[in-house]
């Protein structure tokens, strides 16, 4: 059995993006070095890491390096691809594992495994061409959405067929011809998102359900403890410990949910941190000017995380806002209040 690492020890991070920074942060403050391994030189993790490896995911040799020294390696970011934590796990135990990643990282292998550990989720067909598209479309119904089985964040990816009038070419190539996952369209009322993260032992530790909205497709605002009764939430903490048992998690894993009536149907799986743990602003920017932070920051209730990465592009997650209140809809208002005031 894999031993503790205590502090002092090094946690590798694959992938340097915010998700890593944070991670790095809360790290750094609980006494264990960091270093991170990303393409990108520049990524925003790099600065708080002791050490950055700057490389592609193929690069062994870089890989080799990287891990030596490392006492745990885990990742921040989901498409990286599965033999790149596999090789790395050679050297040092590695969590999540390349197994739950290469099941979270592709829709149908996610779908598939949601269906038969008898998960609820919507109603899916896997189609690997224009024909299949045509054929499943009756099966699934109208509205529904054709979604890529990689590579797909953010929206991306992703067609809406709201009626049978949709062109189901035109969908096709838009998600490239690649396989694809038409999924039934859930006419949910809110979305909530459950982190749950599990030790090598299977001890369990499950978060609260955070209630998100989103805006062009990026998170844009969370509200935790999510507005949903006492019952949804105690359902919602049972069905993210089930898939962590199931799929045999070590480490973190948030899990996307959709409720519809009070139930809860599971959306998508991401093995890693997630936005959602920390409330999500953006577009703030207006031509690339930063906003005017004093703002937040002479605003007691609320504190202020900025990313570090330097050029602000529409869409691109540059830092968030989290506001704390004795109650949620206080907290809400203010928040509101804020993005409000910096939108001005
Ligand atoms: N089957 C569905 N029914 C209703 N809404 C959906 C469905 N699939 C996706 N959506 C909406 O689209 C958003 C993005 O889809 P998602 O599958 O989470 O992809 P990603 O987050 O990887 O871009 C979801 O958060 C949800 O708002
Ligand atoms: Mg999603």
């Amino acid at each position: 059995m894999e031993r503790p690492l205590m502090p002092g020890g090094t946690i590798g991070i694959l992938g340097g993006g915010q998700l890593g920074r944070m991670s790095a942060l809360a790290a750094r403050r609980l006494g264990y070095k960091v270093r991170t391994f990303d393409p990108s030189a520049g990524a925003c993790a790099a600065a708080i890491a002791d050490e950055h490896v700057t490389a592609e995911w193929s690069d062994t040799a870089a890989l080799t390096r990287f891990a030596q020294g490392c006492g745990r390696i885990t990742l921040e970011f989901e498409n990286i691809p599965p033999a790149t934590v596999e090789f790395v796990a050679q050297s040092v135990p590695s969590h999540p594992s390349a197994q739950v990643l290469a099941t979270c990282q592709n829709r149908r292998r996610e779908k598939e495994f949601l269906r038969a550990a008898g998960i609820p989720c919507a109603r899916f067909a896997v189609v690997a061409s224009l024909a299949e598209l045509q054929a499943a479309v009756p099966t699934i119904g109208f509205p529904c959405v054709l979604k890529t089985a990689d590579f797909g964040y953010d929206g991306k990816g992703q067609v809406k067929l709201p009626t049978a009038e949709a062109d189901l070419a035109e969908a096709w190539a838009k998600i490239g011809g690649a396989l694809g996952v038409l999924e039934a369209w859930v006419p949910y009322q809110l979305e909530i998102s459950v982190l749950v993260a599990r030790t090598v032992d299977g001890r369990t530790a499950v978060y609260e359900a955070a209630e998100n909205s989103h805006r062009n497709h990026i998170l844009h605002l969370s509200i935790s403890p999510a507005r949903i009764t006492a019952a949804t939430a105690a359902e919602a903490r049972a069905v993210a410990l089930g898939i962590a048992e199931k799929i045999g998690l070590v480490g973190l894993l948030a899990v996307e949910m959709f409720v519809q009536d009070g139930r809860i149907i599971v959306n998508e799986l991401a093995p890693r941190p997630h936005n959602s743990g920390h409330q999500t602003f953006d577009d703030l920017w207006k031509n690339g000017l930063e906003p005017d932070w004093t703002k937040v920051l002479t605003d007691p209730s609320a504190k202020l995380h900025l990313y570090d990465k330097g050029k602000a592009a529409p869409g691109r997650k540059m830092g968030h806002v989290t506001v704390t209140a004795p109650t949620r809809e206080e907290a809400l208002h203010r928040a509101e209040g804020l993005f409000a005031a910096l939108s001005a």
